[in-house]
């Protein structure tokens, strides 16, 4: 069988090119850009602060409040400013995916709050959100086991490839395309959404691949907050 071919050249388990900054944002406590592609994500963090309105207070513990937002110049067809249910989907998937790597009892009746900008589209940007907020909260010193990465899978047909662009995700030959968002800290999922159609094989197959490319995403990420610190 001929080998398949993606439309930008890239091999199967290659990931775009892929960079991250932290302290971009002087103001907030603490900021991370990350870019894969022309995929572009900015996270600000604020906090931890008194949570208002008082009656969303944990007393237990601190509470994670992510906010992602897509600027209406982010992809070709302006989208409307606010939020949208696509948004705030995203904004809890956000949360549920960096909450595992967060310790936040030392924070009760508290809110940790990022707020995730989207600068340019081109699929992905879920991921890129979580792993420039997972970079932000680690620069504003909030205690965390470790970072989080996050990366896409996709099939393509009956292909599997890391990190679909927005090409690739529109795929529509044969069995078509299948885009699988996932989380990892500590080589532990957080978050695995599954859009299309997977056998449990290529599952497994596609969940070695998202370990692979976390793994190269981390040390992007290491190198960042070095760099940041230096
Ligand atoms: O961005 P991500 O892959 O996490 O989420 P998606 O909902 O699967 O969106 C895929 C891509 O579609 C986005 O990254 C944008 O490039 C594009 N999109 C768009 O052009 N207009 C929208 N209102 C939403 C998404």
């Amino acid at each position: 069988m001929a080998e398949f071919k993606r439309p930008d050249g890239r091999k199967v388990t290659e990931m775009r090119e892929t960079s991250a900054k932290v302290g971009v944002i002087k103001n907030a406590d603490g900021s991370a850009m990350f870019q894969t592609g022309k995929t572009i994500a900015i996270a600000a963090v604020y906090g931890p602060k008194k949570m208002h309105p008082q009656h969303s207070q944990n007393p237990a513990k601190g509470t994670l409040r992510c906010n992602y937002n897509m600027m209406s110049f982010s992809v070709t067809d302006r989208i409307r400013p606010g939020p949208s249910r696509r948004s705030t989907e995203i904004s809890k998937i956000t949360e549920w995916a960096l909450e595992p790597a967060l310790d936040l009892e030392k924070y009760p009746n508290m809110v940790v709050d990022v707020h995730i900008s989207i600068l340019q589209a081109d699929a992905g940007t879920r991921c890129a959100g979580i792993n420039a907020a997972s970079l932000a909260l680690a620069h504003a010193g909030i205690p965390m086991r470790d970072l989080v990465t996050s990366i896409s899978i996709g099939k393509l047909d009956k292909t599997l490839v890391v990190d679909l662009d927005k090409k690739e995700e529109d795929f529509e030959e044969g069995e078509g395309p299948t885009d699988i968002p996932i989380s990892m800290t500590g080589g532990k999922i957080t978050h695995l959404q599954l859009d299309g159609k997977i056998n449990g094989a290529q599952l497994k197959e596609g969940l070695k691949m998202a370990k692979d490319a976390c793994d190269e995403i981390y040390e992007i990420q290491k190198k960042a907050l070095k760099e940041a610190t230096q």
